[in-house]
C-alpha cells in the first residue's frame, strides 16, 4: 500500500496558509467573530437566519457516542484518555491508489475551514457548530476511485479495551455508515478536525469525524480509522440494529416519521430554560444545494 510522502504532494502555500488560518482563529476566538460566522452561513441555509450557535460547554458535554456508553454524558466523563495519536486512516477499496495516512500528514495536507453546520439528531435535538474540517471528496480523489466505486463506507475504531460500550453487544462494532458515491462527493460532506477554532473533543469524534449536514446526525461517524469505495450499498450499524427504524439515507425529512416518534420539531439545545421547539425544514435547510441528488426517489419511503 502507497504510502503519502506529504512533501511529494503538498504545495508550500497551502502548507503556510493553514498555518496562517490556525493562528487567525487563535486570534480571532470570541463572540465577534462567532456573530460574523453567523451571518456568513446565514446565506448557504436558507433555515440558519435564525439559529444561534450552541455553548461550546453543550457542545461538549451532550453527545452520543455509544462506543463509551448510552447516557448522553458518557463521551465526556469515558473518553478524556481516549489515546488518538498515532492514528492513521486507511483509503481502500475500489480505488487505483490505496493510501495510508497518519492524521498529522491529514492536518497538513487539506487545510481547514470552518462550516457553520446544523447537527439534527434523530432523536429530535439539534445544536449548530462551528466545525472545523475539508471536503471529504479532496481525500478521496487523491485515492482515485474507481468505476466500480458506487458507495463509500466509513469504518469507526475497534478498540474495546479503551470504549467500555464495545464490550457490550449494543451495535455492530465497529461503527459502520455509508454514503453514496455522488453524497460522499459533495462539497458540504467535510471531514471534522475540529470544532470552535480548537482541535476535535475526544466526544465529539476525535481525531477525525464525518459530517453530512443534511442527514441524521447519526451518519456523521467519529473516529473513523478506513474509508472504503465499495461497489455495493453498505449496512450501516444502525441499519442492523433496527431495520425497522434506519435506512441507508436517512435525510432530514420532517414529513417522514420515526417509526415511534415525529420529525417534525427539533428542540434547540442550550437554548433556555423552556428548550424551544423548532420545525424540522427538508434536508436540514440545506435542499437548494442537495435535493436535485435524489430527483426521481420516493423520499417519503421510510428514511429511505
Ligand atoms: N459515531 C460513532 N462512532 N459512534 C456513535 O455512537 N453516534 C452518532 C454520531 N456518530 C455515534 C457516532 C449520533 S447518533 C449522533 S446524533 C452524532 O454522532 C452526535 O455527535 P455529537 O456528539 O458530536 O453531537
Amino acid at each position: 500500500m502507497k504510502k503519502f510522502k506529504y512533501s511529494e504532494i503538498t504545495p508550500e502555500n497551502i502548507y503556510k496558509n493553514r498555518r496562517k488560518f490556525i493562528k487567525n482563529m487563535g486570534l480571532a476566538a470570541g463572540s465577534m467573530f462567532i456573530g460574523q460566522n453567523l451571518v456568513t452561513s446565514a446565506s448557504a441555509n436558507t433555515n440558519k437566519e435564525e439559529l444561534k450557535l450552541t455553548d461550546y460547554r453543550y457542545v461538549t458535554t451532550y453527545n452520543n457516542y455509544y462506543e463509551f456508553g448510552t447516557g448522553k454524558s458518557n463521551p465526556v466523563e469515558r473518553s478524556q484518555k481516549f489515546k488518538t495519536t498515532p492514528w492513521d486512516v486507511v483509503i481502500d477499496g475500489e480505488v487505483e491508489n490505496p493510501i495510508k495516512i497518519s492524521m498529522d500528514e491529514i492536518l497538513e495536507m487539506f487545510p481547514s475551514e470552518e462550516r457553520i453546520y446544523k447537527l439534527r439528531c434523530v432523536e429530535g435535538w439539534s445544536m449548530v457548530i462551528p466545525w472545523l474540517g475539508f471536503p471529504l471528496n479532496k481525500i478521496l480523489k487523491k485515492a482515485l476511485p474507481t468505476n466500480k466505486a458506487k458507495f463509500v463506507k466509513f469504518i469507526s475504531v475497534l478498540d474495546p479495551e479503551q470504549m467500555i460500550g464495545q464490550r457490550f453487544p449494543i451495535l455492530d462494532w465497529p461503527y459502520k455508515e455509508g454514503l453514496r458515491i455522488d453524497e460522499a462527493m459533495h462539497d458540504l460532506t467535510i471531514l471534522v478536525t475540529g470544532l470552535y477554532g480548537k482541535k476535535l473533543p475526544n466526544q465529539n469524534g476525535a481525531p477525525l469525524r464525518l459530517m453530512v449536514p443534511w442527514k441524521y446526525g447519526f451518519k456523521s461517524s467519529k473516529a473513523i480509522v478506513n474509508i472504503k469505495l465499495v461497489e455495493k450499498m453498505p449496512t450501516s450499524s444502525w441499519m442492523k440494529a433496527s431495520p425497522n427504524e434506519y435506512g441507508f439515507y436517512s435525510n432530514v425529512n420532517p414529513t417522514v416519521d420515526h417509526p415511534r416518534w415525529s420529525q417534525a420539531t427539533e428542540r434547540v439545545i442550550g437554548g433556555g430554560i423552556i428548550s424551544p421547539r423548532i420545525p424540522t425544514t427538508m434536508f436540514n435547510g440545506y435542499g437548494d444545494e442537495v435535493a436535485n441528488l435524489y430527483t426521481g426517489m420516493d423520499l417519503k419511503k421510510k428514511f429511505l
